[in-house]
């Protein structure tokens, strides 16, 4: 066999185990055993530039930065359904289907509403081309490179299926709860903002710009309705168990029923057990099953008449508030917490409820004593949806926001246009400076997992680090105590020391800038290259990075403008940190290309075709527009032209991917 048949082979077989792994939860081989062909065709691949395919196994990893998305139009428009909160309500819309369908027996299927985000899947003879986001329903983003990297979503269909050669299937994209929860508690310790529930998730990490990202956020998907001109049944379930067999992810909660009591049964039993279900869900969906029925009944300009959503009622309860209590985070924002007397909402003790703002408090009147109605609906922290005027006690007393910092005493203040109080004592406020500290040191940051939190509170305590510089400073003596002590206290002092190798990326991200996040640390960091650069930037330039907007460029500019700050970065400098980006062989010229011709087609993640068309001269190659017989190869990006990809195929020409593109000059 030769490379390129069991290249072929080895992407059949990873998309055969990744489909009975992720969608039929039912793995023949170990992890060990998918991992070495995985290597394997990686190696391969890596061999054969020319046999670069978007839709291999390999490419479920992602990539660092895809391009913005492109907005496309949708071939059908995507409609939402019109939604009952009652029984009376779906009993009403079976009537009208029965009114619209003239006596006509009819089926209808029943299906779990799944709380995601919905997702339109392009397959052309079996293969993905193309996912798009809702959108406004007429276009959407196209995402399709951060699809690639969900697991449950099949690249290449089962070989030999009887599936149309071009078809669109539509379904929810889904952080499951599991993942959802580890990614909160991450995102809590790095102080980041947590999200409210895993749809906010899933939709914030599919828009992510960063594919590697999305591969690492472990998303999963429900696919439930098939469209196209020649799809095989008239019969949606029908269709969608042919669905199952081509290689999606269908929900196996979708029932068939007859009649009205069924449906209810149906949503009865799925209220309950909803609950032991791996993702979020917020109702059940009604269709009628027969797609020639569906055409009778047709559309409202909003929905389809054919289907309809039963929303599940979120679960509330009515308690006393006790107290508000006031966090102070690692940036001085104060956050209230609404202390209440115990409650059990869905099978969990409540005590606390989010309270957002001041302006919050205010619209709910809300006073200390009252009894309040707590909602846990896909929301992960339980909120407060009202107040129960009529049990307020005459005596009590509307609650106030606090003017000053419970930690420091500080008198808060309120930035024009933001909803929040600061307090503004940085250097003194203690939750301040241990949080900047607790950041600096986290994973994502500089990694320094000899410390913890208690750790830090005991220092910081004793008076040996009151910014994350002093760490640096530490000495053996300061933290040795007797026998046991000295190991640990060497462990503590070496994970500061490896923190001196930590990429300049995270160290700019460690800083803990206001509203500069990983990512947007890594832009800038990759942007500028050099500390002194990045502390010299004005707004303007910041803001001429792609992807950075003004109010992160204002707040870079603002941290550099303190003396304090800059003082600690210059301290950071003299301690060995890393300060500049580790220039790769990109920068530095060679002749690795000389003497070849090069194309460049499509869209780029890591570079712009500028950079890659200054990366070509640099390393002796020549940039030419178009492919002929001289040409040495296609640089390909994502959308590579199918007319240009036609040519170079017809002439024997290479297409080479940017990741083996960038490997060739390493
Ligand atoms: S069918 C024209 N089925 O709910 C009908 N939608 O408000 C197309 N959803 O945008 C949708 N689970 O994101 C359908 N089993 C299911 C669903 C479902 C969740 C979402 C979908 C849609 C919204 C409708």
């Amino acid at each position: 066999m030769n490379d390129k048949e069991r290249i072929e082979e080895l992407r059949r077989l990873l998309h055969e185990h990744n489909r009975r792994y992720y969608i039929q939860n039912d793995p023949i081989i170990s992890d060990q055993e998918f991992d070495a062909l995985m290597n394997e065709l990686q190696t391969l691949e890596q061999r054969h530039p020319e046999l670069y395919d978007a839709n291999s196994p390999t490419q479920r990893v992602g990539s660092d930065l895809n391009g913005n998305f492109e907005q496309v139009e949708h071939k059908y428009p995507m409609l939402s359904l019109s939604n009952t909160y009652n029984e009376h309500d779906v009993a009403s819309w079976y009537d009208s289907v029965k009114r619209g369908l003239k006596g006509e027996t009819f089926e209808i299927c029943c299906e779990i509403k799944f709380d995601g985000l919905s997702i339109s899947l392009i397959y052309v003879d079996g293969r993905l081309i193309r996912g798009v986001t809702r959108g406004d329903g007429i276009h959407g983003d196209d995402v399709t490179a951060n699809v690639r990297t969900i697991r449950s979503i099949p690249l290449v269909l089962q070989p030999g299926g009887d599936y149309p050669k071009e078809f669109e299937i539509r379904g929810e994209v889904l952080m499951p709860w599991s993942v959802f929860e580890r990614l909160n508690l991450e995102r809590e310790k790095a102080e980041e903002p947590l999200f409210a529930n895993p749809r906010n998730a899933a939709s914030g990490t599919l828009k992510s710009l960063s594919s590697k990202l999305v591969a690492s956020r472990n998303l999963d998907s429900y696919l439930y309705y098939l469209l196209g001109d020649d799809v095989p049944c008239d019969g949606h379930y029908e269709n969608m168990q042919k669905a199952a067999e081509w290689g999606f992810k269908i929900s196996d909660a979708m029932r068939k029923v007859g009649s009205l009591s069924e449906i209810f049964d149906y949503i009865r039993y799925w209220d309950v057990e909803r609950k032991n279900l791996p993702v979020a869900t917020d109702g059940i969906v009604l269709k009628v099953n027969s797609l020639r029925q569906q055409r009778i009944l047709g559309y409202t300009a909003k929905s389809p008449r054919w289907a309809i959503a039963y929303k599940f009622k979120a679960e509330r309860a009515c308690t006393k508030l006790t107290d508000i209590k006031y966090q102070v985070g690692r940036t001085g924002q104060i956050t209230p917490v609404a202390c209440l007397d115990e409650v059990q909402i869905s099978g969990t003790s409540v005590r606390r409820a989010t309270l957002n703002n001041e302006d919050f408090m205010k619209k709910m009147d809300l006073h200390i004593g009252d009894y309040v109605y707590v909602e846990k609906g896909g929301e992960i922290i339980p909120k407060i949806v009202g107040v129960a005027y009529d049990k307020r006690d005459d005596n009590i007393k509307p609650a106030t926001f606090i003017t000053h910092c419970p930690e420091c005493g500080s008198e808060l203040v309120r930035y024009e246009g933001e909803a929040a109080y600061y307090c503004p004592n940085d250097s003194g406020c203690p939750p301040q400076i241990k949080g900047r500290i607790e950041h600096f040191i986290a994973r994502k940051a500089m990694n320094i997992d000899s410390i913890g939190p208690e750790t830090v509170d005991e220092y910081y305590r004793r008076g040996l680090i009151s910014n994350f510089a002093d760490l640096y400073e530490i000495k053996i003596e300061d933290i040795n105590g007797d026998g046991n002590r000295e190991r640990s206290a060497r462990k503590v002092l070496n994970g500061i020391n490896a923190s001196k190798t930590v990429p300049f990326e995270r160290v700019v991200f460690a800083l803990g800038i206001r509203f500069v996040g990983e990512t947007s640390a890594k832009l800038i960091a990759r942007h500028f290259k050099n500390m002194d650069a990045l502390m010299e930037a004005t707004e303007e330039e910041l803001k001429d990075v792609d992807g950075i907007g003004d109010v992160i460029a204002r707040s870079v500019v603002d941290y550099f403008a303190s003396e304090k700050n800059r003082m600690i970065v210059e301290r950071l400098k003299k301690y060995g940190l890393q300060m500049s980006v580790v220039s790769s062989s990109e920068d530095n010229g060679s002749d690795k290309l000389a003497g070849m011709n090069i194309v460049i087609s499509g869209v780029f993640a890591n570079h712009t075709r500028d950079e890659y068309k200054a990366m070509i001269e640099k390393h002796g190659g020549k940039n030419v527009s178009s492919i002929s017989s001289k040409t040495t190869f296609v640089l390909a990006g994502e959308k590579m032209g199918p007319s240009k990809l036609q040519k170079a195929e017809s002439l024997g020409v290479k297409i080479v991917d940017e990741d083996t593109f960038l490997k060739m000059l390493m």
